[in-house]
């Protein structure tokens, strides 16, 4: 029998990096804009950003917590704390989420790559926003060329995960995240200086409350959830390498705000872009794709500037797609140590690899199947998780573990953890519960009856 091992995050920098960089990734800089183009620019900003605060941040110490408190992946860290086998069902429910995201997750990052090689052959220059529209259609209708882009991206997962956590993330996001902000940066000064691009400015940052609806709530907080990583065990495992002595509302406060501002930076490239080009801010999962090469266009430094941004939005992605496979392999590793057949890291990663080259299959010859699990686990199946792990966390777990985590000692700390609590315990399992029956149509007839 082997024993199974939990490695630790050797420093507290290489902790934060990491979770940030399984946050950051394609949720901030291709989701958000468009979830936020096709829900009304401000309106939805305002609830991200509130959902961020109240729901993202909470949920995010709850994971890290549970990870922490057991020092197991998603398979093994319910089963621990509770000490029974009841909560074991939430495992599957974590790696079933995992599973459907790695489909639509690595499609699009292969759709990253085949933008980097474009910008590398100079394939954008004299483009606009509208002739990339036809490239892009051209590249949907190549299933072959994605499914093998995004094969590059399990390739290059599989590789980091292979080489053991510790080198292979920390080395990895330390480099990548103070770059990746300049360049987003340097992006939002060049596209706020284009005509007409304040309308886009107004577009995302005027709230117009009358836009907010049930739904715009469901979709800012699936997004937030999906953007900071939570909901499906990712941040559980990275928990579990936590030392003793790291914080974990520190870190869980860091990586909220950077994500958030990564996801704004976004924004604030995008729609002033899409204003200035003629875009339709409601255009979709192809928004970002088409707009950005067409800034890139206007940069000085025009091809440097598109392979640099292709560069880093591809390691971006690859930060989070390792997190993402990750929970797997651990997941995989840790079912089978004390089995008779124990499957180590290395056959982990592969049987992982080859079942993520199935989801992908699915979503890049069926378009339906790329929007289904898309929406299926962001609107549901992520939400379903937070509730139940707050309803785990906050009922079920001891207290007193808790406020010695969070903060016993009277201060400021400790009213934190207090109000913590509450957060768990009732604002989020009962909010998404109203979210829920809202969307089963329950709640309009519940209205109706007073
Ligand atoms: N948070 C990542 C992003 O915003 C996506 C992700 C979700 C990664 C869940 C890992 C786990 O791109």
């Amino acid at each position: 029998m082997t024993e199974h091992k939990t490695p630790s995050f050797s420093s507290k920098v290489g902790l934060i990096l990491a979770t940030a960089g399984s946050a950051v990734g394609l949720g901030n800089i291709w989701k958000f804009p468009y979830e936020a183009g096709q829900s009304g620019g401000g309106a939805f900003l305002i609830v991200y950003l509130i959902c961020c605060l109240l729901f993202g941040l909470p949920m995010l110490m709850t994971e890290l917590y549970i990870g922490k408190q057991s020092q197991k992946s998603a398979y093994g860290a319910f089963r621990k704390l509770s000490n029974n086998n009841r909560w074991q069902w939430m495992s599957w429910v974590c790696i079933i989420t995992a599973l459907l995201i790695t489909g639509f997750y690595f499609e699009v990052t292969g759709w990253c790559f085949h933008y980097l090689f474009a910008a590398i052959g100079n394939s954008f220059k004299g483009m606009t926003a509208v002739t990339m529209q036809t490239h892009f259609a051209q590249l949907m209708s190549n299933k072959w060329a994605l499914f093998g882009y995004s094969m590059i991206a399990v390739v290059a997962t599989a590789g980091v995960l292979w080489f053991d956590v510790n080198k292979g993330i920390e080395r990895l996001s330390k480099i990548l995240m103070p770059l990746l902000l300049v360049m987003m940066i340097l992006m939002v000064i060049r596209v706020l200086m284009l005509d007409g691009s304040h309308k886009g400015l107004e577009f995302f940052f005027k709230v117009d409350f009358s836009k907010i609806t049930p739904n715009t709530v469901l979709a800012a907080l699936g997004q937030c959830f999906l953007s900071l990583s939570v909901g499906l065990g990712a941040l559980i495992t990275y928990g579990a390498y936590m030392q003793k002595s790291q914080n974990i509302t520190a870190t869980s406060l860091q990586v909220v705000i950077l994500d958030t501002a990564v996801a704004v930076l976004a924004g604030m490239i995008i729609f002033p872009a899409v204003f200035a080009f003629g875009v339709n801010p409601a255009e979709g999962p192809q928004l970002v794709f088409v707009v950005l090469p067409a800034i890139f266009e206007k940069m000085s430094f025009a091809w440097l500037s598109g392979v640099f941004f292709f560069l880093l939005l591809c390691i971006a992605a690859i930060t989070s797609t390792i997190s993402l496979m990750e929970v797997i392999v651990a997941f995989i590793n840790e079912a089978t140590a004390k089995t008779r057949h124990p499957l180590n890291r290395h056959k982990s990663v592969i049987i992982v690899s080859a079942m993520i080259m199935l989801t992908i299959g699915a979503c890049v010859f069926r378009e339906e199947i790329f929007n289904w699990s898309d929406d299926f686990t962001a609107n549901i199946l992520i939400p379903l998780n937070a509730l139940a792990m707050t309803i785990f966390v906050g009922w079920f777990l001891p207290k007193k573990d808790l406020l010695e985590e969070f903060g016993k000692e009277k201060g400021f700390k400790h009213y934190f953890a207090l109000c913590y609590l509450q957060i768990v315990r009732y604002f989020i399992p009962l909010t998404i519960v109203i979210i829920f029956l809202n969307g089963l149509g329950l709640w309009d007839a519940i209205q109706k009856l007073f």
